[in-house]
């Protein structure tokens, strides 16, 4: 059942798009998400994930993968959104989420859905973003990565993603270099600590070919304010004291981390902006083009980087007398009359 909210702003949505004709020669090898404005039906029921989009404060209305494109099967391993009984409408909308985002930050990169073709989704999980991945880019190549084997398994058989099984040792993760042109890192670095971000942020740009673009997201602001309770509460999975912990250290740095109980070295993060972009400033060869509070599934923060390996021409320097020049200018030359 829709809720009356819902009904009364689905009366007034635009007319439904028309979905992107694949067997043309036009459309040949491109992406959807080369044409928004041909977008069609996402997602479960329609009036399910359009429920669930006013839920979580997403726009179906610009959405661009079909309906029937979406892979259904889930695996009987697969945890996240997932309740005592079920999948709720959280999961889907958390997939469909992530493609709006890679939209978004696609377009900072001033990339084309089709420039994309090769993908890694790291990690994988059990696919619940990998299966719109395969929708939104149904002619690239998918890699899926992680250290839970079955889910790169489930993802492998069912997506038919190329499988990597990670290594909790980022040196020894089996990724090739230069080969992909997107890597999307859902909810990954939300679990690690600051010093092991470094690793993995130098990992994912060796393995972006140049111009590649790498999405991530974080934890932010708006997690910050939920786990201090200003909002909506969230434990987020750790006791009271690492929370105070957390919090401590992120009102002081901008950072906070601390382990789940009983896990060493995998846990709970949230980042400020401020501190996010001076660590991707420390990694030369990659750009920031893209920051989104909450730009993912309403909760997570967003960052797109672009990796760039050319060197940056020098800028020719305003020369020191020139300056001293035009500030004494100010001093001695009469001021206009008007
Ligand atoms: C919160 S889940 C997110 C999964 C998936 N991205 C999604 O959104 O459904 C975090 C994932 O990170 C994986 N992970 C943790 N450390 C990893 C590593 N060193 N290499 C690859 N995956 C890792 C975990 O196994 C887990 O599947």
């Amino acid at each position: 059942m829709l809720s009356s909210r819902a009904l009364a702003l689905r009366a007034h949505r635009p007319e439904e798009p028309r979905s992107v004709a694949t067997g043309d020669r036009w459309n040949a090898g491109r992406s959807p998400l080369d044409f928004p404005h041909q977008a069609g039906r996402h997602c479960l029921s329609e009036e399910e994930a359009y429920e669930g989009g006013l839920l979580m404060g997403n726009s179906i209305g610009i959405l661009q993968v079909t309906e029937k494109d979406v892979i259904r099967t889930l695996s009987p391993n697969e945890t996240m959104n997932r309740t005592d009984h079920d999948f709720p409408v959280e999961y889907w909308v958390a997939g469909r989420s992530a493609i709006d985002a890679i939209r978004t930050c696609l377009v900072s990169a001033h990339k084309s859905g089709s420039e994309i073709q090769h993908i890694l989704d790291f990690p994988c999980g059990h696919g619940r973003v990998l299966r719109y991945l395969k929708a939104a880019f149904p002619h690239a190549e998918l890699t899926a990565c992680d250290l839970l084997r079955d889910g790169v398994d489930f993802c492998s058989s069912v997506f038919g993603a190329i499988p990597v099984y990670s290594d909790e040792d980022v040196a020894e993760i089996p990724l090739g270099e230069n080969g992909y042109d997107l890597i999307w890192v859902g909810s990954l670095l939300t679990h690690l600590d600051s010093d092991r971000w470094e690793a993995f942020l130098i990992k994912l740009a060796s393995c972006l070919r140049d111009g590649g673009v790498v999405v991530f997201t974080t934890h932010g602001a708006s997690v910050y304010k939920r786990m201090k309770g200003v909002e909506n509460f969230y434990n987020c999975g750790l006791p009271y004291w690492r929370i105070t912990k957390v919090l401590y250290r992120y009102e002081q740095a901008g950072f906070g981390y601390a382990d789940y109980l009983g896990a060493h070295g995998y846990g709970f993060s949230i980042s400020a902006p401020q501190w996010v972009l001076s660590t991707i400033s420390r990694h030369r060869d990659l750009r920031c083009v893209l920051y989104a509070d909450r730009g993912w599934h309403n909760l997570q923060d967003v960052y797109a980087c672009v990796k760039s390996t050319k060197p940056v021409k020098t800028e020719i320097a305003t020369p020191l007398t020139t300056y001293v020049k035009h500030l004494l200018r100010e001093v001695w030359k009469p001021k206009p009359t008007s």
